[in-house]
């Protein structure tokens, strides 16, 4: 009897996606660990915006175990935008386990392990997706990975180094087996990069494997509302990570949750608020970088918080050659009156569709 009603009490109960002791809610969304890009300002603003889970950048073992000052930074974390992954990459065990120790004692919610990335320099220290062509050297390194922490251990990956071997199902009931606590998979292999499209069938396949209990992130080409919500419907991912499409529209992760929510769309973010997230962007790039290097490495986000308005470019050739901050505020405020009349359209794709008196 109690347990039938505790059974009828569960359905009414928000459902909740675990990553060891972590709790997400149904569907979570994540941001993507993007190198240069998924730093704290930007996580600031991601988690503003309804990511549920953040991760960093990807930080270099070898790095860490040096101190060197640039792998060190990465490990900042502020109170606000927990929980938040913290993501390392290497081929070298020992390495990769004295890292883990040092980001323990950083305080994320998670370590992250960088079984992803195609960079050449990367893969040919065997670390990133390199070891995608020694699986049991990638089940040895994780499992000394997840003895030597006291975190919760999850990995990013992609679905095999080429089409000839293709290995992610295996791959991740072999990394569930050695402790990992949940794994999120860029569906394209190693040799793609990030050419054709993202295969989000091999999800599927991942969860069609009875033994596998970990929660499963599918990963590659979302950015819209209804590319998220095909990810975890119709190819069974348990929650939904996000890269590209959160550059200069960090807004993504609100239009998603309102599409789940409500199965419409949310009015795209207006100009006025996506000035607003740039100077947040770029107040706080400054704040933790300093000044010269905050203003550098915001030129970068300038290009995709302006796409698609008419006749940007000179203001955006402005905003990515000028080193003062003031004249930097000044353009953005300019943008903000000249285009104050500017209609923005609801998004089909990642690029918005703007029409104004002359546009
Ligand atoms: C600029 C950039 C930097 C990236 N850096 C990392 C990284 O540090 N670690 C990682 O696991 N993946 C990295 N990636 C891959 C993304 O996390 C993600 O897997 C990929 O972009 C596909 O997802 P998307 O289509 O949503 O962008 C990076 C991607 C981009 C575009």
């Amino acid at each position: 009897m109690l347990v039938g009603i505790l059974a009828i009490l569960c359905l009414f109960l928000p459902a909740v996606i675990k990553i060891g002791h972590i709790e997400l809610p149904d569907m979570p969304l994540l941001l993507a660990p993007m190198e240069d890009v998924s730093d704290p300002p930007f996580r600031h603003l991601c988690k503003k915006y309804g990511a549920d889970m953040l991760y960093t950048e990807f930080i270099s073992a070898d790095g860490l175990i040096r101190d060197a000052e640039k792998s060190t930074k990465k490990l900042d974390i502020f109170d606000d935008e927990r929980p938040v992954g913290i993501q390392i990459f290497g081929g070298d065990e020992d390495a990769m386990r004295r890292s883990a120790e040092i980001v323990e004692a950083a305080k994320p919610e998670l370590l992250d392990i960088n079984y992803g990335c195609p960079v050449k320099n990367v893969v040919c220290r065997n670390a990133g997706s390199g070891i995608l062509r020694d699986i049991d050297k990638m089940v040895a390194l994780t499992a000394a990975i997840v003895k030597s922490t006291n975190l919760p251990v999850t990995v990013k990956t992609r679905l095999g180094w080429d089409d000839n071997s293709i290995k992610i199902v295996e791959i991740a009931e072999r990394l569930q087996d050695v402790g990992i606590k949940a794994i999120s998979i860029h569906c394209r292999t190693k040799h793609q990069m990030y050419k054709g499209h993202a295969r989000w069938e091999w999800l599927t396949k991942v969860k069609e494997n009875q033994r596998l209990t970990i929660p499963v992130f599918g990963n590659g080409d979302v950015d819209t509302p209804e590319k998220a919500v095909d990810i975890v419907k119709k190819y069974g991912a348990d929650g939904i990570m996000i890269g590209r499409a959160s550059i200069g529209n960090p807004f993504i992760f609100r239009e998603v949750k309102h599409f789940i929510e409500t199965g419409t769309h949310l009015a795209p973010a207006t100009l006025a608020e996506k000035l607003d997230a740039c100077k947040t962007h770029l107040t706080r790039s400054i704040e933790w970088k300093g000044m010269r290097l905050g203003i550098l490495e915001m030129r970068r986000h300038y290009g995709p918080y302006f796409a698609g308005l008419p006749n940007i470019k000179a203001y955006r050739q402005r905003l990515v050659t000028s080193e003062d901050v003031a004249d930097i505020f000044a353009t953005l405020d300019e943008i903000e009156s000249v285009y104050a009349d500017y209609v923005i359209y609801p998004r089909q794709t990642a690029t918005p569709v703007y029409e104004g008196l002359d546009g």
